[in-house]
């Protein structure tokens, strides 16, 4: 019986030790702390971001970092084109995407397809439009080029023509460079890059767009989007110059190419290209950073911040300098969109 009790005893003050271990070990607590919020720094960021409105002037205000310190994230970009199953038979058997939703929306006449490489709760994607009764699209000559990973290009190029692809550029090394590339056209006009890389995550690399002046949309793009500059190549013997611009590592995220042509100050947008949407933690802040950049270096918000009617997702829409348009939207609105 005494033993019993001694053995009962042990057993209560080796709860009660590992109680206290759980409760107050640092260690242990942060493990926990981390594993529970997926983004633990979610919070300082709500509490930058009421600092930021409550105490900063205006003009702060446009230095803020609120967009380096935000949730960013390319979500997808948006086009349209003349025959979306025509689109999605190319993309799917040629270029390797996967067809990941699709909508009717007779009421406005048009329907969408959403194609990319994974599930875009982290995967990059195209949303393809087609509206009833429209066959085809000006392209434009300010769009570039969408650029895909691929292992082999020569390969991938074999496989797209055998599919009745058509190849406007065949596959080699980039002038004075040794990096192989090609371009195929879709059935729609648009430009799609091969380049050979090993993919680490998502094969959906750039998005490429032609602007008229390099140094007013960098400082555009990194003080209003938050984007770093990842690379800057000049070519003077081409007489171009590009800049890459993105959230993370050139070979961990999809980023946006620009390219300057010296002298060509303008470029025609088309009719078929959209925009780029990415994702953000609070579509006001945003859009007020926005703005007081743009007063600064051009550009201008053209879908003031708030839900969309009918769907309720928060969204702010903005042209660059340049007048490309980017759409940033709710993160949690868009997960939401997505179920
Ligand atoms: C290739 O180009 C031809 C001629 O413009 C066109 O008829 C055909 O549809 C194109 N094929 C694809 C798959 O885009």
């Amino acid at each position: 019986m005494q033993c019993n009790v001694s053995h009962v005893a042990f057993g209560l003050f080796f709860l009660l030790y590992i109680v206290a271990i759980f409760y107050y070990d640092p260690f242990i607590n942060s493990t926990i702390r981390d594993s529970s919020f997926r983004t633990p720094s979610r919070i300082h960021r709500h509490t930058f971001s009421s600092l930021l409105s409550d105490s900063l002037t205006r003009s702060e205000m446009a230095e803020s970092d609120w967009p380096k310190k935000d949730n960013r994230r390319f979500l997808h970009v948006v086009y349209r084109v003349g025959d979306l199953e025509r689109a999605i038979k190319f993309y799917t058997e040629s270029l390797g995407f996967k067809l990941l939703r699709q909508r009717d929306v007779p009421a406005e006449k048009y329907s969408n397809a959403f194609v990319g490489f994974g599930h875009e709760t982290s995967y990059f994607a195209i949303e393809l439009t087609y509206n009833y009764g429209v066959t085809s699209y000006d392209i434009g000559d300010g769009f570039g080029h969408f650029g895909i990973a691929t292992k082999d290009v020569y390969k991938s190029v074999e496989e797209i023509r055998a599919k009745g692809g058509n190849i406007t550029r065949e596959p080699g090394p980039v002038e004075g460079g040794t990096t192989v590339i090609a371009f195929v056209k879709d059935p729609d006009g648009y430009t799609f890059a091969l380049i050979q890389r090993s993919v680490i995550h998502d094969p959906f690399i750039q998005i490429s767009l032609r602007i008229g002046d390099l140094e007013r949309d960098i400082k555009f793009y990194e003080k209003a989007l938050g984007f770093k500059v990842l690379r800057k190549v000049d070519n003077p013997e081409k007489k171009y110059t590009i800049a890459i611009l993105g959230y993370g590592e050139e070979d961990e995220t999809t980023a946006l190419e620009l390219t300057y042509n010296y002298g060509v100050k303008e470029y025609s947008k088309g009719t078929g290209y959209a925009q780029i949407a990415i994702g953000t933690d609070d579509v006001y802040k945003s859009a007020e950073v926005i703005d007081l950049v743009a007063q600064e270096v051009g550009g201008k918000i053209t879908t003031k911040p708030g839900p969309v009617s009918g769907i309720g997702t928060k969204v702010v829409g903005f042209l660059d300098p340049d007048g490309w348009k980017t759409v940033l939207v709710d993160n949690e609105d868009f997960l939401k969109e997505l179920e």
